[in-house]
């Protein structure tokens, strides 16, 4: 198997990661903070040591801050209906995935508005923009960093210094970007930072993370047993409990531990180096097939790994489903949940072929995966 769909989940994970899941689920599968018990006190310790290291990563003063969810559609669903109320006026961005898109959109029947920046053909979108849209009442910009359908890279150093220009929560999906390009939340002026743990983190599915920084008070979607002030019939403000009640995913949250370690020890920047690399031989040989259309950027400059791409008179599913069956290859074709961001690069009618290279993709994968594309282009 040739596995190209690391944008939906990467594959495979760091060798020790998922034996840190079962070290937890054999030595120490107890409820993180609930007891006194050595057991718990075990897990709570690997759990605390996973918001220290997640901190640690994106450059968040509070672990506490750090709040662990299923995945980054669940943390960017606390971020933005624990912040928008009725009356509030939200500005997104076209390149947003539907995990940003429908809960903002679900909140309009509660009063909610929002405005949507275009990027342009390549999916970049342009600071000023952002700013053009916002209005009086506008208290969140959300925008995701990288998009998972052609890898072009926003510019949310620029962003953010207009949300805090304004006064205004900035939000940021990271759910392509984190792990492949470093991200300091304070010097980029994010208050708001989702991920999901089992993409560029490297840990399993089920784990995703919402970074708050200590300024920033969204309120909370759930409420119920934290372990803490059990005597009171309100949900606790502190954190990270008002936002975890109910027992947590700590086999995972193990899991994703080892996947922050491994992160840390090779290099954010050395694997978003690599996974270019791989794209760049991607894009080098697709763009001499006939009929082959490369979207997004024409260059590696100012995008990740992603290579994203149609066939002329072919179907994109197709493609795929060739690309499996005969060849083994691992990709994701279609709009990727998200319909903006194709209209936005001019694919809304065909969808695209999506290969995402990972860490552990080399370069014989990547020309095998050229080699079979040339073969069903031809045909
Ligand atoms: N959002 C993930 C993707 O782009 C699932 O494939």
């Amino acid at each position: 198997m040739i596995y190209l769909d690391n944008s939906a989940t990467t594959w495979p994970k760091p060798r020790g990661m998922a034996a840190a899941m079962l070290e937890c689920m054999h030595r120490y599968g107890a409820s993180p903070g609930r007891a006194g018990h050595s057991m718990s006190l075990k897990v709570s310790e690997r759990v605390y040591a996973c918001r220290e290291a997640v901190a640690e990563l994106f450059g968040t003063e509070d672990p506490a801050g750090v709040v662990f969810t299923a995945n980054a559609t669940e943390a960017l669903n606390i971020a933005i209906k624990g912040m928008l109320k009725p009356g509030d006026h939200a500005v997104i961005t076209s390149m947003e995935h539907n995990s940003v898109l429908r809960p903002i959109h679900a909140l309009t029947t509660a009063g909610v508005r929002y405005s949507m920046a275009r990027g342009n053909i390549y999916g970049y979108v342009e600071p000023e923009r952002i700013e053009s849209l916002i209005r009086a009442n506008t208290r969140l910009i959300v925008a995701t960093h990288v998009s998972n359908v052609c890898g072009t890279v926003n510019p949310i150093e620029q962003i953010g210094e207009i949300a805090q220009k304004h006064g205004i929560c900035f939000l940021v999906d990271a759910a392509q970007s984190a792990g492949v390009i470093p991200i300091d939340m304070e010097r980029l002026h994010i208050d708001m930072l989702a991920a999901a743990g089992h993409k560029g983190l490297y840990g399993p599915q089920g784990t995703g993370v919402l970074c708050i920084r200590p300024h920033v008070n969204p309120d909370c979607l759930k409420q119920g047993g934290t372990g803490s002030y059990s005597e009171q019939k309100e949900q606790p403000e502190e954190r990270p409990d008002k936002y975890e009640s109910g027992t947590l995913n700590a086999v995972g949250i193990c899991g994703l531990l080892a996947g922050v370690t491994f992160l840390k020890r090779v290099g954010v920047e050395q694997i978003g180096a690599h996974e270019a690399r791989m794209a760049g031989m991607l894009m080098e040989d697709l763009s001499v097939i006939r009929g082959v259309r490369i979207h997004g950027l024409p260059t590696l400059a100012g995008r990740t790994g992603v290579v994203s791409f149609t066939v002329d008179g072919m179907d994109c599913v197709e493609i795929a489903n060739e690309l499996d069956a005969r060849y083994g290859i691992a990709c994701r074709a279609g709009y990727h949940c998200a319909y903006t961001a194709h209209q936005t690069i001019g694919t809304d009618r065909t969808g695209t072929v999506r290969l995402s290279p990972g860490a552990f993709s080399v370069v014989a994968q990547m020309k095998s995966t050229a080699r079979a594309i040339a073969e069903l282009a031809r045909r």
